[in-house]
């Protein structure tokens, strides 16, 4: 398959590529889009064939579900059987952006979508590209990161080409994905909310319109702090499907440490003639000053971290290095969503 790389402006994408776009969407083909979260590949939710073939393009088991896009709140009818009240607060203050509403799920949505299973994620996002997308194409559109599985998510086209071209139709080149880092995913079917991933929205921000949510044990912070990757896995798989423990992964070995671990593992790493790249969150490491250039300073503000992170962590797989070091982010709870993608990039099984 020829994989057409289309570049469009990002804040008015020309009418005649997204026209191409949707039609491809329409035909049950498969186009890759920017969001302002990471890339998506995009197939029309509704088609059960399109949306197999997301699965197979990408390598991801069916036990996975994938988020359905929508362009506003009133598309959600299509898509979703219920509405809670919980869901419609969210939506009010969180749409169009980086949450994604975990609800029943209609008829129409094919069971590949949500992994046979009774509910649906719904996203409505806040980039120009994908809306536009989405409204020319006239249907919900089906999309997980633009990555094969277990690969690190896209934040700019050329990473979706690196993994994805010849398997997929179009990739619509928008510039950088502003956010970098995935959406927050909540389960609002029970009695409360729930965070099934943390992202882009903090829990602060969810509580601050909803009250308490609760963290599932996989999403790695609150009460679970203390877990190992290993018990990650575990939990994971029993509470959440497609909870991969291992995913967002580089290539090369990423160790996460903590920092005086980091400055000697460094400097041991260099008097054997180990090649290490690392990644530190405070710019204060001036015992690494020697090793200043293989150093890269995310600094400590989590959203300026998280949108660098996944194309550092790219540029860094170039290197051929032999492990990449990694300082594990602060403990507090805006760096949930950074602590939780560093511990799977971490897990090397599963
Ligand atoms: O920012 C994002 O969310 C990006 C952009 C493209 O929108 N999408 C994304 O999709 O990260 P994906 O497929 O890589 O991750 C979807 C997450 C997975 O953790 C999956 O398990 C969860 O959402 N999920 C999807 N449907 C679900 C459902 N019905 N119940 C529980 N979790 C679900
Ligand atoms: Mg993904």
């Amino acid at each position: 398959m020829i994989t057409d790389l289309l570049a469009v402006d990002q804040n008015h994408p020309d009418r005649s590529s997204i026209e191409r776009a949707a039609l491809l969407i329409r035909s049950g083909r498969l186009v890759a889009f920017p969001t302002e979260t990471v890339y998506g590949l995009g197939a029309n939710a509704l088609d059960p064939a399109a949306v197999q073939s997301l699965f197979a393009a990408k390598g991801r088991p069916s036990s996975n579900p994938v988020i359905v896009h929508v362009a506003d709140a009133v598309q959600v009818v299509n898509v979703a059987s219920e509405w809670p009240e919980t869901a419609r607060q969210l939506a009010r203050h969180f749409w169009p952006g980086p949450l994604t509403i975990v609800v029943g799920k209609q008829p129409a949505i094919p069971a590949a979508a949500t992994a046979g299973g009774p509910t649906v994620a719904v996203r409505c996002p806040d980039h120009p590209v994908a809306r536009a997308l989405i409204n020319a194409s006239g249907v919900p559109i089906a999309a997980p990161s633009a990555n094969r599985s277990t690969e690190l998510s896209p934040t700019r086209a050329e990473h979706v080409w690196k993994s994805l071209n010849g398997r997929i139709d179009m990739i619509l080149d928008g510039g950088p994905c502003p956010g970098g880092i995935e959406s927050t995913v909540v389960d609002v079917t029970g009695d409360d909310v729930q965070i099934l991933r943390p992202g882009l929205v903090s829990r602060a921000m969810l509580e601050m319109v909803v009250g308490k949510v609760h963290d599932k044990a996989e999403a790695g912070s609150g009460n679970n702090e203390r877990l190992r990757p290993a018990d990650h896995a575990v939990i994971s798989v029993a509470r959440s499907p497609g909870q991969l423990a291992r995913h967002y992964s580089p290539k090369t070995e990423l160790r996460l440490v903590d920092s005086p671990r980091l400055v000697d593992d460094l400097l041991e790493a260099s008097h054997v003639g180990k090649r290490v790249g690392a990644i530190v969150f405070n710019g204060e490491v001036p015992a690494l000053e020697a090793a200043k250039k293989s150093v890269i300073d995310l600094t400590g503000d989590p959203i300026a971290a998280a949108a660098r992170l996944y194309a550092t962590l790219f540029d860094l797989d170039q290197w051929q290095l032999d492990f990449i070091l990694v300082e594990e982010p602060p403990l507090s709870s805006e760096w949930d969503a950074i602590r939780d993608r560093l511990r799977r990039a971490a897990t090397r099984s599963g």
